[in-house]
């Protein structure tokens, strides 16, 4: 019975279930596919330049010929003056220990185009497409419905998801506070309004005529049946799907989603400039001092890269972007398709125990 909702018809899935867009490599083509495959909605998190988003979509139709979505940032390019980009070089040189030399200039415009990515996915035929950080000008919603792409935006504020149904969106995705990675805000992007899914859910589905999807430390069967209580009709799960076999996590990333360490999760923005939940680490501690020097999103993220590249290859945590939801430590350990069926399996359980 939760299999039929209008997103299942909309997204032409099984499953109410979307596999959240990861980028930074986690969402391999393996991944999305094993997961259209199961019956959800497989995503690639495309933070990428348009040739490596064509030879990923390339690569997941040959594995599968089920729907997938693919998810873009919507990000403008901020002017960050060379003396804040030296302050900074200097603040990173001098605390991330040995990744400090790692430290380069950085030159906008910091990010792909988004006119040649979405370009790329009209060329490929990609059937829905996810945004964060807000959504495309109007002229490209309308090519974009023009080509009967499914658009799906994300909202944590009513705000924010009244204002995505009003631009023409199809689905918004509801990111609860507990969420890992960053926070889709893009209305009022201080930290200051932090909404938890118990409030957002029903708040978001009581505003909106369109189907919402839940995200925010969605890690079980129990996880699912709250989300559609409150007045979701699917969920996009992240964290969750770190510890796949078929994820392109770092294996230290995967394992420490089973320790203690996953339970203290924070908001930080040192890594890009945008306020993010991870696993608190030395970096995160040693940057808090330096909040007011932290540069613009994605400027940071760039300036920042190279050491967490660094300490990637060397299976070093404590100065890379281990991002995790509140509920990280839930984690469990299957293949994408084994773990959708204990998903599916465990909330028809819930749902036929509470309607007796
Ligand atoms: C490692 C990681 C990377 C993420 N990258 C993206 C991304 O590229 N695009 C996006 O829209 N959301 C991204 N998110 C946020 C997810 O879409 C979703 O809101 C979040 O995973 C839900 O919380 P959960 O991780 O507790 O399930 C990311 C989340 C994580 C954990």
């Amino acid at each position: 019975m939760w299999k039929n909702t209008r997103l299942t018809k909309l997204l032409k899935i099984k499953i109410p279930l979307i596999q959240a867009p990861m980028a930074g490599g986690i969402t391999t083509p393996e991944l999305v596919a094993a997961v259209s495959n199961a019956g959800g909605l497989g995503s690639l998190g495309a933070g990428m330049s348009p040739d490596e988003i064509r030879s990923a979509i390339l690569k997941i139709k040959s594995l599968t010929n089920k729907p997938f979505s693919v998810n873009l940032f919507v990000t403008d390019t901020p002017s960050v003056s060379n003396q804040k980009i030296n302050v900074m070089k200097k603040i990173l040189k001098k605390n991330c220990g040995v990744y400090g030399k790692e430290v380069k200039d950085i030159k906008p415009p910091y990010t792909h185009s988004l006119d040649e990515q979405l370009s790329v996915l009209i060329e490929e035929k990609i059937p829905v497409i996810s945004f964060t950080f807000g959504i495309p000008a109007a002229s490209w919603i309308k090519k974009l419905k023009q080509h009967r792409i499914t658009l799906i935006g994300t909202a944590t504020s009513v705000p924010e998801a009244i204002y995505l149904e009003k631009k023409g969106m199809d689905i918004v995705v509801a990111q609860g506070y507990e969420a890992g990675g960053h926070r889709a805000t893009f209305l009022d992007t201080s930290a200051s309004n932090l909404v938890g899914n118990f409030a957002l859910i029903p708040l978001i589905a009581d505003c909106i005529q369109i189907p919402v999807v839940a995200a925010g430390s969605i890690m079980d069967a129990r996880g699912i049946v709250a989300a559609l209580t409150l007045g979701a009709e699917g969920v996009q799960m992240g964290t969750a799907f770190i510890p796949c076999k078929e994820s392109g996590a770092l294996p230290a990333y995967k394992k420490i989603l089973f320790k203690s360490a996953a339970q203290n999760t924070v908001l930080t923005r040192s890594f890009s400039g945008k306020w993010a939940r991870g696993i608190e680490n030395k970096f995160i501690k040693a940057m808090k001092s330096f909040e007011d020097k932290i540069l613009a999103y994605p400027a940071q993220h760039v300036i920042t890269l190279p050491i967490r590249k660094a300490a990637a290859k060397r299976g070093d945590l404590e100065y890379f972007s281990t991002w995790a939801g509140q509920g990280a430590n839930l984690a469990v350990e299957m293949t994408a398709n084994k773990f959708i069926q204990w998903l599916d399996k465990n909330t028809k359980k819930i749902l036929r125990i509470r309607t007796g």
